[in-house]
């Protein structure tokens, strides 16, 4: 894929962003999804919180985390004692890639392809939000921010860096936690790393 380089606006702030999303062509995923769904959050946020793509739901109504894995991460954030209105939530990959299952849209994991056509836009949400952390939820963000060598069921809930120096911390992806077999176990461990993040704050 050509990448979405040509479509990132290089100057302007979120406002500005989205609306370039909305002309986005870097890879083919534009193509079958309903909409582009923008990252969202305060400019000035202090946290930044990092999913994959956009679901099914999120897709239909072209917002981040409103659909099952947004509502797990809702309640383990107010658990964890983190405002989600003051972080910002945003994803790798900005359009949902799905198979279709008669009437069903089935979640297909982005290929690396679509991680590094769609990383120019999470670039530059980084330059303009700046997070003093960001969370990395789950092993697509995790390949996007801290490379394709990053195990985040070995080192969930460290101190990373991201390679431009942005204190980082990865965890699982909520959706993870949502499919779980153990769900109260693995609950109390994704507040204990998002709790985990918040220490991280000065
Ligand atoms: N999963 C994600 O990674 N992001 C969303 O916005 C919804 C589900
Ligand atoms: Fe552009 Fe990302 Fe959508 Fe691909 S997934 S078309 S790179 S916004």
């Amino acid at each position: 894929f050509a990448g979405a380089e040509e479509w990132v606006p290089a100057r302007g702030g979120l406002p500005k962003l989205a609306a370039g999303l909305k002309d986005c062509r870097g890879c083919d995923l534009w193509e079958d999804a309903e909409q582009v769904v923008p990252g969202d959050g305060p400019a000035k946020a202090r946290m930044m919180l990092v999913g994959e793509q956009p679901g099914d739901v999120e897709d239909k109504e072209g917002q981040v985390f409103v659909g099952p894995a947004g509502r797990l991460l809702d309640k383990a954030l107010a658990a964890a004692g983190i405002e989600r209105d003051a972080v910002y939530l945003t994803n790798a990959v900005k359009h949902f890639r799905f198979e279709r299952k008669g009437k069903r849209r089935i979640h297909k994991t982005p290929a690396a392809g679509h991680i590094t056509a769609c990383a120019p836009w999470l670039t530059r949400e980084l330059q303009i939000v700046k997070p003093e952390l960001v969370v990395v939820l789950g092993a697509v963000a995790a390949r996007a921010l801290l490379g394709s060598g990053f195990k985040v069921t070995e080192r969930r809930g460290e101190a990373v860096e991201l390679a431009d120096g942005t204190a980082a911390m990865a965890t699982v992806h909520p959706s993870a936690v949502v499919r779980s077999e153990e769900y109260r176990r693995d609950f109390a461990l994704f507040v204990d790393d998002l709790r985990k993040a918040a220490g991280l704050l000065s």
